[in-house]
């Protein structure tokens, strides 16, 4: 009664297209939040004995597909880029894709050069959309309205808006649709196929002969379009692909596929009962995770939202709000979505495919001289001689980008770094180079300063140092 409060209280000014998209989004919240509150009462767990290894058709390696000749399929192709999330793990109040990565561009300049790219090399004109929130739909506007004269077409929509909800009254927090956003939030990912299709732009994208999806987070930036895996999406008449790659173990929270009685699942660290997490986490039983890199059908989106088919598991997450409320955030993933799907399966691709910004210390990886920038596409410098990423954990005291920024004169050189430890408060002049295992300890209340043109080799810094 509270959401048809807040519908019937939309003023005049009002535009009727405008009402039914938000009686459509406080249904389809109801609709998620009715799921919850059953799933609640009847104690739903998964049956940990039916949990499977997929099979080996279940997951293709990528090295086993054909290598793809022709480049028309492009033509069928659309790429989308999650874009609803906020930086503020690395302490930015806008978009995460606003931040800069790289000589002055952010992921979002870096995602519209690699397709502008890939337009410019195969002559073709595949559209670029971002799916935005409420939380990040103007900043991203602003950062792309400069392409419009590029090789390069731009879409957006937003997804939904839910309401957070009230851990003890479990009433929404928003008293009508205008209160101030901290009442609302954007319920993840698996938010996608609703959002796309009630956008209109399945069926644009249908209309211009469009077939395929490629959808990617956008601080991922190896997602890169991959022709071999389209084509062999074609080719295998498949509806959804997913690209998995092996796990390590650093990997502990992405989801994982599984065979569940005969049908493939996606099983994240939420779904699974207590007593298994340390399973789950194994890398033996469960050797690949999500890259969050899908190849999807447009009909199939269109068909199964359509067909009121979409059942994406409720992920409940748990959140204090700067007033002290303690809120409810009901999301879900869009690789969950994977099950609705005919012939669906995972390619295990090569790690060079996941190449996310989750925190600083990756945000210092890609900034670094470990790799070069090809066209927005970022390539591992092959001077490097062990093809793997070094292990990098910098302290709080970086944990923010301004102050990250604020501590490195310039971007260490770190080609044959192994791993770096950086505690307490650091700085680092122009041109460092670290290398091999360097551990850096500023203990409270010192301060570390590594001089310009310093080399650290297998070294371990401590105290109040000054070298
Ligand atoms: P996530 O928030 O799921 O993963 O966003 P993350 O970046 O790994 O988050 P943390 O660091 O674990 O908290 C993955 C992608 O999905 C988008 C984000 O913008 C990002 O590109 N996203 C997330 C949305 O588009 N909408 C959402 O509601 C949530």
């Amino acid at each position: 009664s509270e959401l048809n409060k807040m519908i019937h209280s939309l003023g005049p000014e009002v535009s009727e297209g405008q009402r039914k998209a938000f009686k459509n989004e406080m249904d389809n919240f109801h609709h998620m939040f009715t799921r919850y509150l059953a799933d609640r009462s009847k104690g739903v767990e998964l049956d940990w004995d039916m949990v499977k290894e997929p099979r080996p058709e279940q997951i293709i390696l990528y090295k086993k597909l054909a290598s793809c000749e022709t480049t028309e399929i492009l033509d069928k192709l659309a790429v989308l880029k999650l874009n609803g999330g906020l930086g503020t793990t690395m302490g930015c109040v806008g978009p995460k894709s606003a931040i800069e990565v790289r000589d002055g561009m952010t992921f979002l300049d870096l995602s519209v050069r690699q397709i502008e790219y890939l337009n410019k090399k195969y002559k073709v004109n595949v559209p670029f959309i971002l799916m935005n929130s409420f939380n990040t739909d103007e900043e991203t506007k602003r950062i792309v309205q400069k392409y419009s004269n590029q090789n390069v077409r731009i879409l957006t929509f937003n997804q939904s808006r839910y309401p957070r909800v009230n851990k003890e009254s479990f009433l929404p927090m928003p008293r009508s649709p205008n209160d101030d956003s901290s009442g609302w939030y954007p319920p993840g990912h698996g938010d996608l196929y609703e959002s796309l299709v009630n956008s209109g732009l399945v069926d644009l994208l249908l209309s211009e002969g469009k077939e395929y999806l490629f959808v990617s987070n956008v601080d991922n930036l190896g997602a890169v379009v991959d022709l071999n895996i389209l084509n062999h999406m074609v080719e295998s008449d498949s509806e959804f692909i997913m690209e998995v790659t092996d796990k390590t173990r650093a990997d502990i929270k992405g989801g994982t596929l599984i065979d569940y009685g005969g049908v493939i699942r996606l099983l994240e660290v939420a779904q699974v009962p207590p007593g298994h997490i340390e399973d789950f986490k194994s890398i033996k039983k469960f050797r690949i995770f999500n890259t969050n890199n899908l190849w999807m059908s447009l009909k199939a989106i269109k068909r199964v939202i359509d067909n009121k088919e979409l059942e994406l598991e409720v992920i409940v997450n748990n959140k204090t709000l700067d007033s002290g409320v303690k809120v409810l955030q009901l999301e879900t993933a869009v690789g969950a979505a994977i099950k609705h799907f005919k012939n669906a399966h995972g390619i295990n691709v090569p790690r060079n495919r996941f190449l996310p910004v989750k925190s600083t210390s990756d945000l210092f990886l890609v900034t670094s001289d470990l790799y070069s920038l090809h066209h927005g596409e970022l390539r591992m410098n092959p001077q490097r001689v062990f093809p793997t990423v070094p292990l990098v954990k910098l302290g709080d005291k970086f944990k923010k980008v301004v102050n990250f920024l604020n501590r490195f004169e310039s971007p260490p050189h770190i080609l044959e770094l192994d791993h770096l430890t950086v505690t307490g408060d650091v700085t680092f002049g122009a041109g460092v180079q670290l290398r091999g295992t360097v551990i850096i300890v500023a203990n409270h209340g010192n301060r570390i300063d590594i001089p310009t043109g310093a080399i650290l080799e297998n070294k371990v810094v401590s105290g109040n140092l000054r070298i």
